[in-house]
Formats: C-alpha cells, structure tokens, sequence
C-alpha cells in the first residue's frame, strides 16, 4: 500500500480561490478592498523571490498589494518609520517585513514594531501569546496551512499523536500548539532528542521542520501516519539541482497513510495563507464575519 499523496498545489489554489471569492464580495459589500504590505531589505536573490510571487498573487486574489524595497543598508530608523506608517494607513490590512533581515537590524525590534492586528505572520509576541493561550490571533502561515491539510484528510485529530520536529519559532513552535489546540498529543522533537526514531515511531501526525534534506527515513514513519514535510531543501543529485523535503519520500510513501510531496505539499500553502490571514485581518478591523475555514 502506497500513501494517499496531499496535493498542496490543489489545496492552495483551492484557498486563494477562496480567498478571492470573499474579496469579490466585500468589495461589492462594503466598497473596500483589503491590502497587504511586504516590506523587502536588501537584496537576498531567495527573498526577492518569494516578495515577487507574494505581489502576483495578492493581486490575483484582487487585493491591493504594496511593495517596499529598501536598500541593505536602511538603518533601523528608517525601518521602523515605515512600519509606522504602515500601521497608521487604513489602506493596509497587513503587513509582512521579509526575513532575513541584513545583519546591522534586530528582527525581534521591527516584528514587534507591526501593528499585531497587522501582523499576517503572526510572528509579534503579542500573536505568539495569544495562540499560546487559545485565544484569537493571527497564526503563522506555514503552520496554518499545515494544519488546513491535516483537517482536510483526518477530520477530528483530537487524541492523536502528533510529533513536531523541529523548534523555531516560523514552523515548529506555533504548530505544536495548533496541534494542542485540536487535542492532539504534542511532541516538539528536535536534533538534541534522544532516539528521534522511536519518537517518530509514536507518531500518528509527523510534521517534520528540520531543513534537512531527507533525514527522516521510511522506517521512522508509523504505519498509516499523516506525513507533513515541511522542508523544502535544494541539493546536488547526479549532476542536477533538485528541492527534497526533510523527509525521505521514497521509503515513506510505502509506509505512510498519507503524505505531503516536495515540491507541490506543503511550499503552495504559505502564500495561500498569507491571503488567507490578510483577509482575516481585514475581516476583523472592520468588525465583519470571519471568513469560513481560512483560520485555526
Ligand atoms: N522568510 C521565509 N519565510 C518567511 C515567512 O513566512 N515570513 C517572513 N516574513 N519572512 C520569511
């Protein structure tokens, strides 16, 4: 028996559809339309990549995008006046700073610095606390997306075990306590844990976030677990770059109930909830109905 592989190519045109839908009709509605914010240091070839695709997309959605690339060497100040404005500008329902950000800028300062109603990645200590609490925020994308899909293929995962590898606060921190939040079993597993394997092997929901290519292999994986790879890793095979996941697909498929491919799992989804979040935001700041299924 080979996995059911989860189609996150499908799953997030799926959402941005949705996410369209709903700004189609709020504009008609209210006569307004939401806006994203990306805010862009520098010049990292990666970021400027995904700021790209982050613009098309907001747009393709029918929402105002707004770009601000700044040069490397943006001092803080400057930075931080930007946010400021941001914040003040009833035309933005969202803002995210693409990180990294260059070496001379705490990042902690300027996250914090977001308007937490603004804050689409849910990054702000303020959002970190309240999901920590269970009470309403704005959740990261990449965990938010994550656990769309899981409820999609399991339905209920209250009382299952879930294991989390991987600790950072982008990925692994906010998705143990989504998981904890649907009363799930949460395992945060990292590269200090003692025999990761048979930590793994409890798993009835294994989400890896590691950034490592492949090191979790098929014998790791329980038998008709949910497989969620978060990683997205670019190596040299024979002669040729290819994107691989932390998990090693060839033996996990063959184990697996289901799985997430890389590319086209997991990668899709984080734009989509990027959408997804700054409809919410705008959602919430003029006091309207969430949209249905696009949060935790
Ligand atoms: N850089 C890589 N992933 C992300 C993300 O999800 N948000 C931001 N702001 N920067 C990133």
């Amino acid at each position: 028996m080979t996995a059911t592989i989860i189609d996150g190519k499908a799953f997030a045109a799926n959402v941005r559809a949705q996410v369209a839908g709903h700004v189609t009709r709020l504009k008609e509605e209210q006569g307004l339309t939401p806006g994203l914010a990306v805010v862009l240091v520098g010049e990292d070839p990666a970021s400027e990549v995904y700021v790209r695709n982050k613009g098309i997309q907001t747009r393709e959605a029918g929402m105002a995008s707004f770009e601000h690339k700044l040069d490397a060497t943006t001092s803080e100040a400057e930075l931080l006046d930007l946010i400021g404005k941001l914040n003040a500008d009833p035309a933005v329902h969202g803002i995210l700073v693409q990180l990294p950000l260059p070496g001379h800028l705490d990042a902690d300062l300027v996250i914090n610095a977001i308007d937490p109603a603004k804050d689409v990645d849910g990054f702000h200590i303020s959002n970190v606390g309240l999901l920590g609490t269970g009470q309403k925020a704005m959740v990261p994308c990449t965990p938010l997306g994550c656990l769309m899909m899981l409820r999609d293929h399991l339905g209920s995962l209250s009382g299952l075990n879930a294991v989390v590898v991987g600790r950072s606060n982008i990925v692994g921190k906010p998705m143990a306590q989504l998981l904890l939040g649907e009363s799930c079993t949460v395992t945060i597993a990292h590269s200090r844990t003692k025999d990761l394997a048979s930590v793994c092997r409890g798993a009835d929901i294994l989400v890896a976030a590691v950034g490592r290519p492949e090191m979790i292999p098929g014998d790791w994986v329980k038998p008709g677990a949910t497989v969620i790879d978060v990683g997205i890793n670019r190596i040299e095979r024979d002669g040729k770059t290819k994107l691989v996941g932390d998990v090693d697909f060839a033996s996990a498929v063959e184990v697996a109930g289901a799985i997430t491919p890389v590319p086209g799992g997991v990668g899709p989804m984080t734009i989509a909830c990027l959408l997804a979040n700054t409809l919410t935001a705008f959602c919430r700041a003029n006091g309207l109905p969430e949209p249905q299924g696009l949060t935790a």
